[in-house]
């Protein structure tokens, strides 16, 4: 084991060093390669290090960079050193972190790590949490605890009877609701197109003024964090309406929630802290490991009855179970990354890693208006998008940008044109990974 466990240190440091070297996207003969870990499964054992050394033959160089500095792609952080080192030992830890008896360390981690974002988010203290896979099953998991609350306000207990004859809820999405939440309501039984969608303004935020009649068994979804812009929601507004109506308002904080750790940003999302839950993503802008989302609401009682399960054979321990808030019952204990990553950063490198990685996202759009190029979007967070001339032109940008693999960077349409996405979300990014990553894409552009 120990050989074997410090064979892999070494070849994960090895990867790491050389990841500013390596094409951000694997080349195809890189992929080609990857058949040689298929085959026949062979019938008798392996000795574990050659296990790993096949697997980091062949599987390293096919892997996307996105751990280094120059990947833009999606919503899409490095890994935090300490973050890493602490799901390594995790690992070893192999803890499964349903239930406190199965393991009192994850489950006393949440706890504090929970504690530490709400604080730092500026949420209520007494909020209850499911530590998840990631935004879509944060998504679920408080749009569940939604609707087993609404339907319980008239009288439906939907855990029991399910949807079937229940009274109807209102559900109310802005027009650039990200797709997470669809599949969510999806899900649910509430349906992706039974939703009342508010038309938003040119940078995405919904019109507050638009909204429809709320009553207390509405659902409204707002966002803090446009996937394309990064613009919020006028989260103040809408919150202070539905409120006065009764109504519930989850936010869809995937990263821009984490804009609240900074000074800077903080007023970005005025109001937010008003709403009745919240999903918040890790391994995204606080560069945990993947899979990390948290699932936060107001009234924990509300998340507990829509996901907790019961079992003469489930032990509890008079404290708080992790499955009675989560839609799976075992699982990894990933808050042992969020504790190590929000533990090595403090709050100043919290802070330091949202103010800069929004700065870089400025530089990149300076840059391009320097050049010439049009920035479609304020440039209020870490995202940017930028259009090389018309719709075809800017798709061959994003192709060959692609292709030459100095950087990676993706593509959207933003009211009807086609933009490359930047997104500037690990904290690996230097301003020289934004320098060479201008000058490849401007070369590719000219
Ligand atoms: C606003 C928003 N919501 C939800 C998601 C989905 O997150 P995940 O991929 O962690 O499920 C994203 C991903 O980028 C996002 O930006």
């Amino acid at each position: 084991m120990k050989d074997l466990l410090a064979a892999t240190a070494n070849r994960s440091t090895r990867y790491l060093a050389g990841i500013a070297h390596m094409p951000v996207a694997p080349r195809p003969e890189a992929i080609e390669r990857l058949e040689a870990l298929g085959g026949v499964l062979p019938q008798g054992p392996s000795d574990p290090i050659d296990v790993l050394a096949l697997l980091d033959d062949v599987g390293s160089p096919a892997t996307v960079a996105t751990t280094g500095g120059r990947y833009f792609g999606f919503v899409i952080g490095g890994t935090l050193p300490a973050a890493l080192a602490a799901n390594w030992l995790a690992g070893a830890w192999d803890q499964n972190a349903g239930l406190y008896v199965t393991s009192p360390v994850a489950a006393k981690i949440e706890e504090i790590v929970l504690g530490w974002i709400l604080d730092l988010l500026g949420l209520p203290l007494t909020c209850g949490a499911g530590f998840v896979t990631g935004t879509t099953m944060a998504n679920f998991s408080a749009l569940a605890a939604a609707r087993t609350a609404l339907l319980h306000r008239i009288g439906w207990d939907v855990e029991q009877h399910g949807l079937f004859g229940a009274p109807p809820i209102q559900v109310v999405v802005g027009e650039e609701v990200h797709v997470s939440v669809l599949k969510a309501l999806s899900m649910l039984g509430l349906g992706r197109s039974r939703v009342i969608s508010v038309p938003t303004d040119n940078q995405g935020r919904m019109k507050a003024d638009a909204l429809p009649n709320m009553d207390d068994h509405t659902l409204v979804c707002i966002q803090a964090g446009n996937v394309n812009t990064g613009a919020f929601d006028p989260a103040r507004e809408i919150c202070s309406r539905a409120n006065e109506a009764g109504a519930w308002v989850h936010v869809d904080g995937a990263f821009g929630l984490w804009a609240a750790a900074s000074p800077r940003y903080a007023p970005l999302l005025d109001g937010v802290s008003a709403a009745d839950s919240w999903a918040i993503d890790c391994h995204k802008w606080l560069n945990v490991p993947y899979d990390s989302g948290i699932a936060v609401v107001r009234e924990p009682e509300h998340l507990r009855s829509a996901m907790a399960l019961t079992a003469a054979y489930l032990q509890t321990s008079g404290t708080r179970e992790p499955c009675h808030y989560t839609p799976d019952a075992s699982r990894r204990a990933r808050g042992v990354e969020l504790w190590a990553a929000l533990r090595s950063l403090g709050r100043d490198g919290l802070r330091d890693l949202i103010e800069r990685t929004c700065s870089l996202a400025r530089m990149f759009a300076e840059a391009f208006r320097k050049a010439g190029f049009e920035v479609l979007n304020d440039v209020v967070l870490n995202q940017v998008l930028v259009c090389f001339g018309d719709d075809q032109r800017t798709r061959r940008v994003i192709d060959e940008v692609q292709k030459e693999g100095t950087c990676w960077c993706g593509g959207t349409v933003w009211h009807g044109r086609t933009a490359m996405r930047i997104s500037v979300s690990s904290w690996a990014t230097t301003a020289a990974d934004v320098e060479a990553s201008v000058a490849a894409i401007l070369k590719t552009a000219a």
